[in-house]
């Protein structure tokens, strides 16, 4: 069965190399060498990328950083390009805005190539280290059987969608404008909700709040989400898996 899915996934790569290629040529998607080049040394004025989203682009709780690595290709460009317009803060670090500033459209194009392609394994962040670095219990940072309630079926009479109706099973994401959200770093999980919460104000905090979603989809999500439905759906999104019990076969990652 490992060998199976080791020439099952050799094989999808192989495609989507070929596919990525292909793209490259035509000019639609980055150039992902280029890109690794930015992600590794940062250029000019702009700082390495893996010096605050890790060398394999899996962020950190510590700094705040969300994982990078296999988000969906044209998500990310629009984030960088959000930064880069100003239409979305970095309200963690501060320094999202200008490191997207000071790459071009093509270098923003290149390094969303790269990220994208990292397939870095990542089951999510230890919620142990995390609750004994802040010295809470577990339990306090969330409770994944209710996170994952309202991931597959909402809570529909408090005005809440299931997260998957958009961002697909178990938020592995449902591609383009939809991000993964699964295995993604606990802490940026928790930071993004609540600025989407704040967000939904009608006299929102422009320098706290996230305000950049299309449609205002996400705002209107959050803004009926508790502080208890934010960490339950963070401690259980940062650990699911994108893989269906059961089925050997991962999902399209062309998607991602
Ligand atoms: C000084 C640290 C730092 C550096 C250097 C840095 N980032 Fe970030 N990045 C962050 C932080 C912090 C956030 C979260 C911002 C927020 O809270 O809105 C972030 C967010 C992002 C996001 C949004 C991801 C999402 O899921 O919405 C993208 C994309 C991104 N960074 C790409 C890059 C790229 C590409 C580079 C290099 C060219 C880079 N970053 C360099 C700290 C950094
Ligand atoms: C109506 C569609 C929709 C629903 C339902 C929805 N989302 Fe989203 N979500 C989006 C879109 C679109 C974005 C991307 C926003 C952008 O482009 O900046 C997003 C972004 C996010 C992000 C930021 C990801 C990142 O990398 O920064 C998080 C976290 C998130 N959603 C969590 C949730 C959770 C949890 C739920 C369920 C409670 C949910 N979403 C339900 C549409 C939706």
């Amino acid at each position: 069965m490992r060998r199976f899915l080791m020439v099952a996934s050799g094989g999808v790569f192989a495609l989507m190399c070929a596919a990525t290629g292909a793209l490259a040529a035509e000019g639609v998607i980055g150039d992902p060498n280029h890109g690794r080049q930015i992600f590794l040394n940062g250029k000019g004025d702009v700082s390495a990328c893996a010096s605050c989203h890790g060398e394999d682009g899996t962020g950190s709780d510590d700094m705040g950083t969300p994982r990078l690595s296999n988000q969906v290709y044209t998500y990310i460009l629009k984030q960088l390009t959000d930064f880069a317009t100003g239409k979305r803060v970095d309200n963690t670090l501060g320094a999202m805005n200008d490191v997207a500033k000071g790459l071009t459209e093509q270098d923003r194009r290149d390094v969303a190539a790269y990220v994208h392609s990292l397939k870095t394994p990542f089951l999510g962040s230890d919620l142990r280290s995390l609750a004994e670095a802040d010295d809470v219990d577990v339990s306090d940072l969330g409770d994944t059987a209710k996170g994952r309630m309202i991931v597959e079926f909402g809570a529909g009479d408090r005005g809440i969608p299931a997260c998957k109706s958009c961002h697909s099973y178990h938020g592995r994401s449902a591609g383009k404008i939809f991000p993964a959200i699964q295995g993604q770093r606990y802490k940026y999980l928790k930071h993004e909700l609540e600025a989407f919460k704040e967000g939904s104000q009608p006299n929102y905090d422009k320098e706290t709040a996230r305000y950049n979603d299309p449609l205002g989809m996400m705002r209107k999500v959050a803004g009926h989400l508790t502080d208890e439905d934010i960490k339950n759906l963070a401690a259980y999104l940062t650990s699911a898996m994108p893989e269906t019990p059961n089925n050997p076969v991962p999902p399209s990652r062309e998607r991602f």
